[in-house]
């Protein structure tokens, strides 16, 4: 079975044909992270436009590096939830026009949890019950899955998203946008323990909250170059030096990392998952995967960076293990969610 995933709900325009939700035959990905980067940050309207513009090249583009027509397709895959609503609308509108056109079923799939399924793109698939820490720029969640669409959430992010921590701390530091990887090569010229920054104690162990540790970097920041909390933040990043950046990369890293893998293996040692997988962009961190790997007894297969970060290819792997336990939609029914978290287990509400 061969189905299209297509993929628009933040600044990521991507399209990608998987078999048998296991064999990838094409992913591309045409990212906006350019034109945001002047921004420091996605501007929800450039992403739509970006999009719409996108969308057409992107999708024929996967069809022809899978070397398939569309008489070889048997569904499609799209996100309809969670993201910005103008960018969700242009896949969706997508998928939908092309389902009745070319006569397809479709399949609506939930963002983070089809973060989870890059790990599925693997010739031996993680096995249930599996722990899932989903960590991206707009999530961070420990996740039990016991089965294909059946989950529990342990816990999730009370205020900012770990990738969204990483974005902002860098900002502080006058690193480039993404954060997340400009930290990662920050720090590794670094010293993780310059900089002792605290961590957030949660009512539930399985809880996150970084934007207390993102404040006591800036706060910290402000004390190494001798101003206070009214100096414009902007300014802050002309008077730090290069080794102080990279100390505070590290040092904000070191405890952001902690943090992530301090709860996954309390989740570990509570649930004793058969596999752990780790989902979202912050997961193509090397320093969260070296700790992680250092500190959980299970063999974990890690997916490339690429499968990481935002792409259509996690959408048509679940996708296919949708279309296995669930109907279609009908294409006129199909409606944008840009809110929906995953607290409960969405197929059972679809
Ligand atoms: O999953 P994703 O592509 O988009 C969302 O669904 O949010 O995640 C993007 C996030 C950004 O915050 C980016 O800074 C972060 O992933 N990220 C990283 C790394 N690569 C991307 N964070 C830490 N280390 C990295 N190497
Ligand atoms: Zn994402």
């Amino acid at each position: 079975m061969k189905i299209l995933g297509i993929e628009s709900s933040c600044d990521e325009t991507s399209a990608s044909v998987v078999e048998n939700g296991r064999r990838l035959l094409s992913n591309v990905v045409n990212s906006q992270i350019d034109i945001h980067a002047v921004y420091g940050g996605v501007v929800p309207e450039i992403a739509a436009r970006s999009h719409i513009e996108a969308i057409n090249p992107v999708i024929n583009q996967a069809l022809k590096e899978a070397g398939t027509s569309w008489d070889d397709i048997d569904a499609i895959a799209v996100t309809y939830a969670p993201g910005l609503v103008g960018s969700l609308l242009v896949g969706t509108l997508a998928a939908r026009t092309l389902a009745l056109l070319k006569n397809k079923p479709l399949y609506p799939i939930h963002h983070v949890e089809a973060h989870v399924y890059a790990n599925f793109l693997n010739q031996q698939p993680p096995e249930f019950p599996l722990l899932a820490l989903i960590v991206s720029g707009g999530h961070s969640q420990l996740v039990l899955f016991r089965d294909h669409g059946d989950y529990v959430l342990l816990g999730q992010t009370q205020d900012d998203a770990i990738g969204e921590a990483f974005d902002k701390v860098a900002k502080i530091l006058g690193l480039p946008y993404p954060g997340g990887p400009s930290i990662a090569k920050a720090a590794l010229l670094g010293d993780a323990s310059k900089y002792q920054l605290p961590k957030a104690r949660m009512q539930n162990a399985y809880d996150f909250s970084f934007s207390g540790l993102k404040t006591a970097v800036l706060r910290a920041v402000q004390r190494e170059v001798g101003v206070d909390f009214t100096f414009p933040s902007h300014e802050l990043p002309g008077l730090l030096n290069d080794a102080q950046r990279n100390d505070f990369a590290a040092s904000f890293q070191r405890v952001a990392i902690e943090t992530l893998v301090g709860k996954a293996f309390a989740a570990y040692e509570e649930y004793l998952p058969k596999s752990i997988v780790i989902a979202g962009g912050v997961a193509a961190n090397q320093e969260l995967r070296r700790q992680l790997s250092a500190r959980i007894p299970l063999h974990i297969e890690y997916a490339p960076s690429e499968l990481c970060t935002d792409n259509a290819a996690m959408v048509a792997t679940l996708g296919y293990y949708y279309a296995q336990e669930k109907p279609p939609v009908h294409p006129f029914s199909l409606e944008v969610v840009p809110s929906l978290s995953m607290t409960r287990t969405t197929w059972a509400q679809l």
